[in-house]
């Protein structure tokens, strides 16, 4: 596995694979891995002749009083771990290899990113979409994985890659939970063991949510209510956002259908959680009567 820093070391490894004809899968993380990540890491294995990972703590997704400085980097036992699955190349650049002096080019995502976790993190996805492009730039991958715990930011990517051709395939895999179904994140390491258990209301709402549209109740408020419930019950939450959307607008919808996706943002004492479900509301059969 080669471990690379610097855009023209990369470069000169990915004009190798592609004189190869090798076909590249990139999985974009900010490290502190998991088996959320790994998750990705082992699809783009088998589809893929090479897997590249970056691990880079994009200083430019987080705002000025969130966390950048203090995020989890634990980047030796990550290179061992991506080494063990048969990573072939690591990408971790400094922020002056990724935005040298002068840097000034914004990505907007003009009708996402004021939703969801936009309303509470301005200018993230921003800083995620030009994160992203560059590395879809730097390292021309055929497919890149992402997971649908960052709801929001796949249906970023997904826009940007249509709206500016990117010529990439992205594929959007399931969230990897914990055994009580706390969804696993990076951040979860700033828990306190309290706090983890309280954290369990998040997917303890969504599953409401679920269990809810499948009894027939559809409307959004309503749910939504139910939600706040269930979340109030633990102490240390305080809700951020509980919204349904349409999955590809991401504009809220009143009445919820099949596809339509509930998101929540909830703090659990400072940490800021997120998580989502995508709804799926079963059909009566129709009784033919003959
Ligand atoms: P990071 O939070 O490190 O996540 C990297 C990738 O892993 C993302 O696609 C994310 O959705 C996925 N992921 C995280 N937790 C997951 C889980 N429990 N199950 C499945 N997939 C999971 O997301 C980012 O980094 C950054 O914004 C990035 C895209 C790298 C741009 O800087």
């Amino acid at each position: 596995m080669q471990v690379i820093t610097a855009v023209q070391a990369l470069k000169q490894y990915i004009r190798v694979l592609k004189e190869r004809r090798s076909t590249i899968g990139l999985v974009p993380t900010m490290g502190a891995l998991h088996e959320g990540h790994l998750s990705l890491v082992r699809q783009a294995k088998k589809e893929n002749d090479a897997v590249v990972v970056s691990i880079f703590v994009n200083p430019l997704q987080f705002g000025k009083n969130e966390d950048f400085s203090r995020y989890p980097r634990t980047f030796d036992n990550d290179c061992n771990i991506l080494s063990q699955e048969g990573v072939n190349i690591v990408f971790n650049p400094g922020a002056s290899e990724m935005y040298p002096d002068g840097f000034c080019t914004a990505v907007i995502p003009e009708s996402l990113e004021d939703k969801l976790c936009g309303k509470s993190r301005p200018g993230h996805f921003r800083g995620v979409a030009v994160v992203v492009l560059k590395l879809f730039n730097l390292i021309q991958p055929d497919v890149a994985y992402f997971g649908q715990k960052d709801f929001q930011q796949t249906v970023v990517i997904r826009r940007i890659v249509s709206d500016l051709n990117a010529g990439v395939t992205i594929k959007v895999l399931p969230t990897i939970r914990d055994q009580n179904g706390l969804a696993l994140s990076s951040r979860n390491a700033y828990l306190s063991e309290t706090e983890r258990n309280d954290a369990l209301c998040l997917y303890q709402a969504l599953i409401r949510a679920q269990s809810l549209v499948k009894t027939g109740i559809v409307n959004t408020e309503e749910m939504v209510r139910e939600m706040e419930k269930i979340i109030s019950q633990s102490k240390s939450a305080t809700i951020d956002y509980i919204s349904v959307v349409n999955p590809e607008t991401l504009e809220s919808v009143q009445k919820a259908q099949s596809g339509d996706v509930v998101a929540l943002a909830v703090r659990i004492g400072k940490t800021r959680l997120i998580d989502n479900v995508i709804l799926t509301i079963y059909e009566q059969p129709i009784l033919s009567d003959t």
